[in-house]
C-alpha cells in the first residue's frame, strides 16, 4: 500500500470533516423534518375513523334515560340480560342474515384472525343470541327464554345523519314459542321503550308469511315488475333478478306509481299465516298500541318469517326518513343454524337514533329529560381545607346529595362565581378555621345568609334544606 503524503492525509481529514458535517447536516435536517412532521401530526391530532363517533358527556343524560328505561322494561317483562362477544365467526351472519343482503355483501367488517379463521365485528345481535341459545342448549329450559341486550354493532355503511359504522342497539329477543301474544309483547316493549319517555312513535307492521308463501309472492312480483321495466330506476331493474323484495324499498320518485300498484304479500299468505297476523293485530288493538299496516315492509335481513315491523318517530306530515328500530319473527333461524326447531321473535332499537329523537324532543320542550345537576357546591380555601373537603366529599357519597366542586380554584370569589353560574341554591365553604373547628359554613345563595354547622351534621341539615327527608 502506498504511503500517504502529509498533505493528502490533511486533505482526506479535511474532506472527511466536510463529509461528516454534510452527513450530520442531512441527519440533522432529517431529524428536524421528522420532528416537524411529528409536531404537525400532534398539533393536528388524529381524526376519529370515518363513520365512528365519540359520545360526549353532554349526551349522557339521554343515553342514561334510554338505558334505564330499557332496564326497567326488561325487568318488568322478564327479559334476562345477555352479552355476546363483539367478535364472532363471520359465517354466523352469512348463514343467518343471508348472502345477497346489503349487511352481508357490503357492510360487514370481516378480517382474518391470527390463526387464519374468518371473523367479523358483529353487524347485529339476533344471530349471536340465537347462537348462544343453541350453544347453551337452552331448549331444555322452561320456554319461552327471553333475552335483552345493549351494545355496539358495526356496519360499513355510507355514513350520514343517523347512520354510523359503529352504532349501538338495544334489543329484546324471545325464543321457544310461536304464540302471537309474544309478537305483541315484543312490539309492546318496543312501543313502551319510547312512550315511557314521552316519545310518540308510529309502528309499521306487515306479515311476510313462510318462505314458501314468500317464494310464490316473489314470482308474482317479478312477473309484475318485468312488465313495468321501462318505468323503473336503474337499481330496480337490477333488483328484479337480484333481490325482488327490495323493489318494495325503492324510494326513487319514478318507481312510486309502479310500487303502488304492485301485488301485496298479504294476498299471498295461507290461512295459518293470515290467522297468526290477525291475532297479533287484535292483541295490539286491545293493548292500545297504534300501528300502520305497511304492505311494502319486508325488512332487509333474510331470517324473518310472519310478523315484521319497524318503529318510526311520529313527526307528523313530513314523515320520518329512518327507522328508530325494527324486528319481527324468525321462526326458522335456530334450526337453520344447527339447533332444534325454535320459533322466535325480537326487536332492536338503534340507540343513536333514539338518543337523537329524545334530544330533539327535549330541546323542543316536548319531553323533559332530567339534567344531571348538582345540589350544592363545595368551596375550599387552602391546602388543609382542600384535604378536608375531599374527605367530606367521600363521606357524603352515600347521602344522595350531588356536589359540584373545583379543586383547581383557590379564591372564594371565583368558586362562588362558579356556584352562581350553576345556579345552585347552597354552597358549603371550608376554610382554615372550619378545618380546625370541625365545622362547615352553609351559604344560602339566594339570601346570602351563612350559618356554621358541625361537619358531622352537615348531611342531615342539607337533606332537610333540600327537602330530602
Ligand atoms: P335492523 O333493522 O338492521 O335490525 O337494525 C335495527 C335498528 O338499528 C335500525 O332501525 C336502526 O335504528 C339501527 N341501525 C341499523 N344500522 C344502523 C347504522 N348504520 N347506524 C345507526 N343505526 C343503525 C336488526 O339489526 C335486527 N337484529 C332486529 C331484530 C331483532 N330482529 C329480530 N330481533
Amino acid at each position: 500500500m502506498k504511503k500517504m503524503t502529509t498533505t493528502k492525509k490533511k486533505e482526506v481529514k479535511k474532506n472527511s470533516f466536510v463529509q461528516r458535517t454534510g452527513k450530520e447536516k442531512i441527519e440533522k435536517a432529517k431529524a428536524g423534518k421528522e420532528a416537524a412532521t411529528t409536531e404537525t401530526r400532534s398539533k393536528r391530532g388524529f381524526n376519529v375513523v370515518r363513520g365512528m363517533r365519540d359520545v360526549l358527556p353532554k349526551e349522557e343524560r339521554y343515553w342514561k334515560a334510554l338505558y334505564h328505561n330499557a332496564e326497567k322494561l326488561a325487568e318488568h317483562f322478564q327479559f334476562g340480560r345477555i352479552d355476546t362477544p363483539i367478535v364472532e365467526d363471520a359465517n354466523l351472519f352469512v348463514r343467518s342474515i343471508g348472502k345477497g343482503t346489503d349487511v352481508v355483501d357490503k357492510e360487514m367488517y370481516v378480517f382474518e384472525d391470527r390463526d387464519g379463521s374468518k371473523v367479523c365485528l358483529r353487524p347485529e345481535a339476533t344471530a349471536s343470541v340465537t347462537r348462544a341459545y343453541i350453544n347453551g342448549g337452552m331448549w331444555n329450559m322452561q320456554q319461552p327464554v327471553k333475552f335483552w341486550y345493549w351494545g355496539p354493532m358495526f356496519r360499513h355503511d355510507r355514513p350520514q345523519a343517523g347512520r354510523y359504522r359503529e352504532f349501538n342497539q338495544v334489543g329484546f329477543e324471545t325464543f321457544g314459542s310461536d304464540e302471537p301474544a309474544l309478537d305483541a309483547e315484543i312490539i309492546l316493549v318496543a312501543y313502551n321503550f319510547y312512550k315511557d319517555l314521552g316519545l310518540s312513535t308510529q309502528i309499521h307492521i306487515n306479515s311476510i308469511g313462510t318462505p314458501e308463501e314468500r317464494q310464490r309472492y316473489k314470482t308474482e312480483l317479478v312477473n309484475y315488475y318485468r312488465t313495468k321495466r321501462s318505468y323503473l330506476c336503474e337499481d330496480c331493474r337490477l333488483r328484479i333478478s337480484k333481490n325482488p323484495l327490495r323493489l318494495l324499498d325503492c324510494k326513487a320518485e319514478q318507481c312510486q306509481p309502479v310500487k303502488e300498484d304492485a301485488p301485496q304479500i298479504i294476498d299471498w299468505l295461507g290461512e295459518e299465516s293470515k290467522s297468526h297476523f290477525m291475532k297479533v293485530l287484535e292483541y295490539l288493538d286491545e293493548l292500545g298500541v297504534p300501528y300502520v299496516l305497511q304492505s311494502t315492509l319486508v325488512r332487509g335481513l333474510d331470517y324473518y318469517t310472519h310478523t315484521v315491523f319497524e318503529v318510526y318517530p311520529d313527526v307528523g306530515e313530513e314523515g320520518a326518513q329512518s327507522a328508530l328500530g325494527g324486528g319481527g319473527r324468525y321462526d326458522l333461524l335456530a334450526e337453520e343454524m344447527g339447533g332444534r326447531p325454535t320459533p322466535a321473535v325480537g326487536f332492536s332499537g338503534g340507540v343513536e337514533r333514539s338518543v337523537a329523537y329524545l334530544k330533539d324532543s327535549d330541546e323542543k320542550g316536548l319531553v323533559k329529560v332530567p339534567k344531571l345537576e348538582s345540589d350544592v357546591f363545595l368551596a375550599q380555601l387552602g391546602d388543609e381545607a382542600r384535604r378536608r373537603s375531599l374527605q367530606l366529599l367521600n363521606d357524603l357519597r352515600e347521602s344522595g346529595i350531588r356536589i359540584s366542586y373545583n379543586f383547581s380554584k383557590n379564591s372564594l370569589k371565583t368558586q362562588l362565581e362558579v356556584a352562581n353560574s350553576l345556579a345552585l341554591p347552597y354552597v358549603l365553604i371550608i376554610g382554615q378555621k372550619e378545618v380546625q373547628d370541625g365545622t362547615v359554613i352553609i351559604r344560602d345563595m339566594e339570601s346570602g345568609v351563612q350559618e356554621t354547622v358541625d361537619q358531622k351534621k352537615v348531611e342531615n341539615i342539607l337533606k332537610k334544606k333540600l327537602g330530602r327527608v
